[in-house]
């Protein structure tokens, strides 16, 4: 997910602002790429919406009329708001065209679209005229800004008093090869936990504790929380969304990781074989998000 610049895809989804003011190139997303591992991820492990959306049921009080989806992306998020709040209007926001679009189709193929609206807008602005709202969620967006602070600081004069903010985020890259079992049963790590590794140190999916900043920008810490992902997604939807994750390490990593470790991702994503992703039938996708839940008092 996560989760946005996998040069259009993986990265889109982890890497932080930091990294983007050194690359320019992302002007040039490849925005039908990022859409896509948007999508599988929330294929395959969705089922953190259902849990993350409950919970911020429980805590936000009465019904919210009106909810911002801060950096929608393809509208996994903007869907499953509208269908737990089942009265809210919902606005997405994302600085990508692109992504509206996607998100708006999103809204129409689940019969959400009456109460979606869209607004093209970057965070790192100031905000554009929208009336205050009930709930602000940032999913896997706020680590993308330039200046997350600034930026909540913004949500934080977006909502009503009492309104509640909800940030999301991947703990880790998902993971898809089965665990390695060391003499002793112990996890030991393997090529998965070496690529995850590497690309940590490219800055994927890297933001900070999110906690003290919310303070500073005025928030009131109400929970925070961790959400397993159960993935139930038939084995073709899984082994694709494990290729493209595995296609953007062999891209971003091709000149860092040792000689076996390029030949075993090859083999990974060769068509055929016993180790190919599109036929192995021992992939366990595993994944988890951390949510933080910040009231405006
Ligand atoms: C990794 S995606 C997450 C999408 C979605 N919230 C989800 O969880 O599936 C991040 C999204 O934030 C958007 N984004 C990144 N920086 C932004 C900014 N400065 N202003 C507005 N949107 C931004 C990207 O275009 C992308 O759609």
């Amino acid at each position: 997910m996560p989760f946005a610049h996998l040069t259009g895809t993986v990265e889109a989804m982890t890497e932080n602002a930091h990294h983007h003011q050194h690359h320019g190139g992302h002007e040039n997303h490849d925005h039908a790429g990022l859409a896509e591992i948007l999508n599988l991820d929330a294929q395959v492990l969705g089922s953190y919406l259902e849990d993350t959306t409950r919970w911020a049921a429980q805590l936000v009080g009465g019904t919210p009329a009106t909810i911002v989806d801060a950096g929608a992306g393809s509208g996994a998020g903007t869907v499953a708001l509208a269908k737990r709040f089942a009265t809210a209007n919902i606005l997405a926001m994302d600085k990508s065209a692109q992504m509206l679009v996607h998100t708006l189709e999103a809204a129409r193929v689940r019969g959400v679209e009456g109460r979606v609206s869209t607004v093209q807008a970057d965070l790192d602005e100031p905000w554009p005229q929208i009336a205050s709202s009930d709930l602000i969620w940032a999913s896997s967006s706020l680590h993308e800004v330039s200046d997350p602070e600034q930026t909540m600081r913004q949500m934080f004069a977006g909502l009503n008093p009492g309104g509640l903010l909800i940030v999301v985020e991947m703990d880790a890259l998902p993971l898809f090869l089965p665990v390695e079992l060391d003499d002793c049963g112990a996890p030991q790590p393997g090529l998965e936990s070496r690529l995850h590794a590497a690309v940590a140190l490219q800055e994927w999916n890297s933001y900070p504790e999110w906690s003290a900043g919310l303070e500073r920008a005025g928030f009131e810490l109400v929970d925070k929380r961790s959400f397993p992902s159960v993935s139930s997604a038939a084995p073709g939807l899984t082994a694709r969304y494990a290729q493209t994750f595995f296609a953007r390490f062999r891209q971003a990593l091709e000149k860092v990781v040792s000689a076996d470790d390029l030949a075993a991702l090859d083999r990974l994503l060769a068509a055929t074989g016993t180790e190919s992703l599109a036929h192995r039938t021992d992939l366990q996708v595993r994944g988890s998000r951390t949510a933080w839940a910040a009231r405006k008092p």
